[in-house]
């Protein structure tokens, strides 16, 4: 039995989803354990695109249960409109093939309302948040004001609920921001049609999960944004508001770390961030803007232009570190074919010294200067590329010096946006 956590490596879109779809070939759960519908990603079933931001990538494997966890905040709006874009698509989404756990916090109008009107108040000292209400969710959860899944099947203790939190969060929004108030009716009428809609999927996932780890199930952990945005180990403040290392997966889905047999990190053969915060090897330059265009670096979600930059070895080591990670998938990487010579940061320096560690916090992160080595670059089309042996000699070169550098195995290399677009490879191979 092999229980997996896919977590991202650098700061979200690595092509998580990606893998995520692959693995749950032989899979039997795949659980979403933290973040919400900021994450997105796009699949494309039968010629036509379909983006996910809280429904498991599983979701596509029909052999698959997917479990929304305890960890997700969740829009409960939102989540519909995914459930009736998949249905016009030919998915439908049976409660047997999804669940969603009753203890999930949810994300209401006054969240988004203050996600929003916080960044416009912060000016250019904003995060660059998705808008999408995550930050004040996770707030209200962990300041024990929050409503949760199973608070939506009961109208009357549900209304006096938002009576109770109301308040405080409409003073914030009117007398902080100058925002309109929320109305309460306004909010429990617009509630009631959706929960009766999710009370089929409002399952125990924790217990669901037990049982199923009992059975020897095999399990997929599917992590949401990546390790730099994680609130504790990321560029804090630039981060979200959830654990998103490896080990969140636990207390987001209610399973022990005894039930965790591997940690896949995912990350691209290049690097890229969305919204503000320190990027030590960003490319702000042309260059930078190539790989925007050949990448189609453009958010999921908000469709923001991405940044981009080189890999960075330093910031893998501290991915390794952070999440266990027992190996490494390494996607778009038919996206440096035809840039010329390839920089890898290999090594942070503050002060002139070269220091081990990524340093806390985003301002010792924006001082450090960065060594670069620099690699040949190949110019073949990589993109109908099977075989590891058939790549340029160039491209196997980097891919090696990756994993040597970064000090786990890489199995899986991504050359395409398709399913069947991957490399399967031996590690140590050269
Ligand atoms: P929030 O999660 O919407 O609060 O945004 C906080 C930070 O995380 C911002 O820099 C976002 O751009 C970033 N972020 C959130 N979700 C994702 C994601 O799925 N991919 C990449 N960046 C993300």
């Amino acid at each position: 039995m092999s229980n997996i956590v896919v977590v991202g490596a650098q700061w979200g879109d690595e092509g998580k989803g990606k893998v995520v779809d692959l693995l749950a070939e032989q899979s039997k759960w795949v659980v979403r354990y933290q973040g919400g519908n900021n994450a997105g990603h796009t699949l494309v079933v039968d010629g036509r695109k379909v983006v996910l931001h809280l429904v498991p990538s599983g979701i596509l494997q029909p052999a698959c249960t997917c479990v929304i966890g305890n960890g997700v905040v969740v829009n409960p709006a939102v989540l519909l409109e995914e459930l009736d874009e998949l249905a016009a698509l030919g998915h439908s989404v049976t409660p047997d093939r999804l669940v969603l756990s009753s203890e999930a916090h949810l994300i209401l109008p006054w969240h988004l309302a203050l996600d929003r009107a916080r960044e416009s108040a912060l000016g250019d000292k904003r995060i660059g948040t998705t808008g999408k209400g995550i930050g004040p969710a996770y707030e209200d959860k962990v300041g024990r004001r929050g409503l949760r899944v199973a608070d939506l099947f009961d109208r009357d203790a549900l209304a006096s609920r938002i009576r109770e939190v109301l308040p405080e969060n409409n003073r914030r929004l009117t007398e902080w921001y100058g925002e309109p108030p929320i109305v309460l009716e306004d909010v429990v009428d617009s509630l009631g049609p959706v929960a009766d809609r999710l009370r089929p999927y409002a399952r125990p996932a924790t217990r669901l999960l037990y049982e199923a780890c009992k059975r020897g199930e095999p399990v997929l952990f599917e992590g949401a944004q990546g390790t730099f945005l994680d609130v504790d180990h990321g560029t804090y403040p630039f981060v979200t508001s959830s654990n998103t290392v490896a080990g969140s997966a636990c207390a987001g889905a209610g399973v022990g770390p005894t039930a965790i047999t591997d940690v896949i990190g995912i990350a691209k053969a290049y690097c890229t961030r969305v919204g503000s915060g320190p990027f030590p090897t960003e490319l702000d330059n042309e260059l930078g803007e190539k790989i925007r265009t050949i990448g189609q670096e453009f958010g999921a979600t908000t469709g923001r232009p991405r940044r981009c930059g080189w890999f960075d070895v330093p910031l893998l080591r501290h991915a390794v570190m952070v999440n266990g990670m027992t190996e490494l998938a390494l996607t778009k990487l038919d996206i440096l074919s035809g840039l010329g010579p390839i920089q890898v940061g290999m090594a942070y320096r503050l002060g002139g010294r070269v220091i081990e560690d990524v340093p806390a916090g985003a301002a010792a992160l924006e001082r450090v200067e960065i060594d670069y080595e620099v690699f040949p670059g190949w110019d073949a089309d990589l993109s109908r590329v099977r075989a590891w042996g058939e790549l340029p000699a160039a491209c196997r070169n980097y891919v090696a010096a990756l994993e040597h550098h970064v000090g786990v195995p890489i199995r899986l290399l991504g050359v395409g946006p398709g399913r069947e677009s991957v490399i399967r490879r031996e590690p140590g191979s050269t």
